[in-house]
C-alpha cells in the first residue's frame, strides 16, 4: 500500500513513462488498462497505434485461488482481481469512480488502476460503507452435470471491415484491431465469419462469375477477386499478429450473380433458376478450393444468408439476397450441394443451415425433411440471427434443439440499430445495448447454444459502410476522421466476458441462482478450471454467495449495472 502511494506521487511524465514500460515489456502478452474516454452514450475504451488495452488471462496459483474480471456501466472494463475461496469475509469489487479532477485523469486513471492490478488492491475486505440497497443471491455451481461444448466465438470480416481496415494510417492500428478479438489476452475469438462474393456491408454488391453469363462452367472464377485479395491478406495477418491457433471460417453467400437468378437482380423477388442448381454448388466449391488455394481454409458454410429476404421480406430489404422455400433448399441440398460437397476432398467442411430468424425453425427443417427425406443428413449445424427475438420466444429454440438434435446450434449474426424504432448506428459508449447482448448470450448458451458470431468486428462513426445505407451499430468504431484510432464499446467488453476464458472445447455446466438478481452461466474448460459469468443487470449492488460443489464457498459484492467472469481451479 505504502509503495503504491510512493509510487503515484511521482510526476504526470515518470507515471506515463512507467504506463508505457510496462505496455511494452514482453510485447503482445502484458496487460494494459483501458483508456476511458467519455462518449455520448457512456464511456469507450481509446485505441490507438501506440495504445490498446490488452488483458493476459489469469494464471491460478493454488487451488483455492480465483480470478474475477470485472466490467460495469459506470467504467470497469476487464478489471482483474483475485482472492481465495474459504474466506470469511465478503470480497468487494469497487466500481469505477471517476477522478476527481479532469485534468490528469486519464493518465492517473491508468496508472493508479494498473498499479491496483498489478498489486491486487482491486480488492477491499468488507467496509460497511453506508450503501441504499444491497441485493443478495446463492448460486450453485455443479461441475459434474455438463451440458453442450462450446464450439467458440467470433465476429465478421465483411467488405465494410476490409475497406475501414484499409484506410487506417498505420498497420500497428490493424494489428490492435486483430489482437483485441483474437489474441489469448483479447477476446481469445475463433470464430470469423464471411461473405461469399458480397453483402450489404461493403461498398457495392457483388458476387464471383458475374461474367461471362449463363454458362454452367464458371470459367469466370478461376482466381481471387480483387476485393478477396485484400481481405486474405488482411485475415491471414489477423491469425499471425493474434496468434490464434484454431481459427476456423464460416462463409456465406447473400447472393448468386443475377443471371442465375429468376429476376436478374441482386435484390427483390428471386430465386436460383432451376437451371443452375449444380451449378451453385459447383460456384460453393470452387470458392472454397480457391480459399485453400490461397491458404485460407473453410471450416463451415451456410445455405445461404437470410432466404426469407428473397421470398418474404423484398419490401425492407434492399439487399444482396436470393430467396429459398424450406422445399426448393431441401432439394439443392439433396441433389446438388450435399453431394457435391461430401464427394469432394472438402467432405468434412461443415454445413450450416439456415442462416435466418429463429421463427423460421423448426418448421423449416420440417419442410426440408418432408421434400427430401436424406436433406437433413447434409445439415451439421442449425445456424440463426437473433433479430427478432424479442417477439418470437425461446420456444422456437427449444423445439428447434429437439427436432435438429445432435447438429451443431449457433448464432451467426447479430447487431442492434436494425430496427425502426433504434437509432441505425452506433451509440458509443452505451452499456444498455451492452446489456442486449449479456440478456441474449445467457439465454442462448442456457439453452444449448454451441457458439456466437456477431457482425462486422469495426464499423464507422454511422454504422457503415452498407452499400444500401443499412447501418447499424458495432463493438468497435472507427474514427474516419483521423483513421488513426477506433473505440471499444461496451458491447466489445460484453462478448469478451463469455468469450475470453471460455476456449474451444468448454463444456455448460450446472448453475443455477437463487433468485433472478443474478442471471449466469459456467462451463468446465478443456484444462479442468472452471468459468462462471455473473450478469447484475440490476440499479443495486449485489451480494453472490458462490458454492461450488467441490471448491467450497465464496461471497463477493458486485456493483449495480455490471458483469463478471470468474475462474477457478
Ligand atoms: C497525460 O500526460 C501527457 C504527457 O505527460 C500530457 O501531455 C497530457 O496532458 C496528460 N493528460 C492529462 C489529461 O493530463
Ligand atoms: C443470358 O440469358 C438470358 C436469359 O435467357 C438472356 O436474356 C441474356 O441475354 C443472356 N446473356 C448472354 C450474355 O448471353
Ligand atoms: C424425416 O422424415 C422421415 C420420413 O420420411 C422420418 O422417418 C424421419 O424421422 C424424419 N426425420 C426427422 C429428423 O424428423
Ligand atoms: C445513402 O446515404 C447517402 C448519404 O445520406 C446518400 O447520398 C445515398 O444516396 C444513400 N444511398 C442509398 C442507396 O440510399
Ligand atoms: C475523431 O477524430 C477527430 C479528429 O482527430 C475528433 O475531432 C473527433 O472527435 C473524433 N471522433 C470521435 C467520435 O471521437
Ligand atoms: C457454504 O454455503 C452453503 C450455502 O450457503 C452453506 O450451507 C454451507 O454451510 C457453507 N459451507 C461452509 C464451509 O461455510
Amino acid at each position: 500500500m505504502l509503495k503504491c502511494k510512493n509510487l503515484l506521487l511521482l510526476g504526470p511524465l515518470l507515471q506515463l513513462l512507467l504506463v508505457l514500460l510496462i505496455a511494452v515489456i514482453g510485447g503482445q502478452t502484458e496487460t494494459v488498462p483501458c483508456k476511458l474516454k467519455d462518449a455520448e452514450y457512456g464511456k469507450v475504451c481509446v485505441c490507438t497505434s501506440d495504445y490498446c488495452d490488452y488483458l493476459d488471462n489469469p494464471t491460478l496459483s493454488k487451488d483455492e485461488e480465483f480470478a474475477l474480471i470485472s466490467s460495469s456501466k459506470k467504467g470497469l472494463r476487464f478489471e482483474m482481481s483475485k482472492g481465495n475461496f474459504g474466506e470469511k469475509d465478503r470480497y468487494i469489487i469497487k466500481d469505477y469512480e471517476e477522478p476527481a479532477t479532469e485534468t490528469a485523469a486519464s493518465n492517473d486513471t491508468i496508472l493508479s488502476r494498473l498499479m491496483d492490478q498489478t498489486l491486487g488492491k482491486i480488492f477491499s475486505q468488507a467496509d460497511s460503507s453506508t450503501k441504499p440497497i444491497t441485493r443478495s443471491v446463492k448460486l450453485k455451481l455443479d461441475r459434474s452435470k455438463l451440458y453442450q461444448r462450446i464450439e467458440g466465438f467470433g465476429g465478421s470480416f465483411t467488405g465494410a471491415v476490409s475497406y475501414l481496415v484499409d484506410n487506417f494510417k498505420t498497420q500497428d492500428i490493424q494489428d490492435h484491431l486483430y489482437k483485441s478479438y483474437y489474441a489469448p489476452n483479447g477476446l481469445g475469438f475463433n470464430l470469423l465469419r464471411i461473405s461469399i462474393g458480397g453483402c450489404d456491408f461493403d461498398l457495392a454488391p457483388w458476387a464471383y462469375n458475374e461474367k461471362p453469363e449463363n454458362e454452367t462452367v464458371l470459367t469466370g472464377m478461376d482466381e481471387l477477386d480483387a476485393r478477396d485479395v485484400l481481405r486474405l491478406a488482411q485475415i491471414k495477418r489477423l491469425k499471425e499478429v493474434s496468434g490464434v491457433t484454431n481459427l476456423r471460417i464460416k462463409a456465406a453467400a447473400w447472393s448468386a450473380p443475377p443471371w442465375m437468378k429468376t429476376n436478374n437482380k441482386w435484390t427483390g423477388f428471386g430465386r436460383l433458376k432451376r437451371q443452375y442448381y449444380q451449378t451453385w454448388a459447383d460456384y460453393h466449391l470452387k470458392w472454397i478450393d480457391l480459399m485453400a488455394k490461397n491458404d485460407l481454409p473453410i471450416w463451415a458454410i451456410s445455405t445461404g444468408n437470410e432466404p426469407m429476404n428473397g421470398i418474404l421480406f423484398m419490401v425492407f430489404v434492399k439487399f444482396m439476397s436470393m430467396g429459398w422455400t424450406p422445399q426448393t433448399q431441401a432439394i439443392w441440398v439433396a441433389d446438388n450441394l450435399g453431394p457435391t460437397i461430401r464427394n469432394s476432398k472438402y467432405k468434412d467442411l461443415f454445413i450450416f443451415s439456415n442462416d435466418d430468424q429463429r421463427y423460421t425453425s423448426p418448421f423449416w427443417f420440417k419442410q426440408m425433411n418432408r421434400t427430401r427425406p436424406n436433406s437433413l443428413q447434409y445439415i451439421d449445424g442449425v445456424a440463426l440471427h437473433w433479430y427478432w427475438d424479442e417477439i418470437f420466444g425461446n420456444s422456437f429454440v427449444h423445439s428447434t434443439s429437439e427436432y435438429m438434435a445432435n447438429k451443431i446450434q449457433i448464432i451467426s449474426e447479430s447487431c442492434i440499430g436494425d430496427k425502426p424504432w433504434q437509432k441505425a448506428a452506433p451509440l458509443l459508449g452505451s452499456w444498455e445495448r451492452a446489456e442486449k447482448y449479456a440478456r441474449s448470450f445467457l439465454s442462448h448458451l442456457q439453452d444449448g447454444f454451441h457458439g456466437w458470431i456477431d457482425w462486422n468486428i469495426i464499423l464507422d462513426e454511422v454504422g457503415g459502410p452498407n452499400y444500401v445505407n443499412n447501418t447499424v451499430d458495432a463493438p468497435v468504431v472507427a474514427n474516419t476522421t483521423s483513421y488513426t484510432e477506433f473505440y471499444k464499446q461496451p458491447i466489445f467488453y460484453i462478448m469478451g466476458h463469455f468469450s475470453k476464458l471460455v476456449p474451444e472445447g468448454s463444456m455448460h455446466i450446472e448453475s443455477v441462482a437463487s433468485n433472478v438478481n443474478l442471471d449466469s452461466v459456467a462451463f468446465k474448460r478443456p484444462d479442468d478450471k472452471i468459468v462462471a459469468v455473473l450478469f447484475n443487470s440490476g440499479r443495486a449492488d449485489l451480494n453472490i454467495d458462490i458454492t461450488d460443489t467441490i471448491r467450497g464457498n465464496l461471497s463477493v459484492n458486485v456493483p449495480a449495472r455490471s458483469i463478471h467472469t470468474i475462474l477457478y481451479n
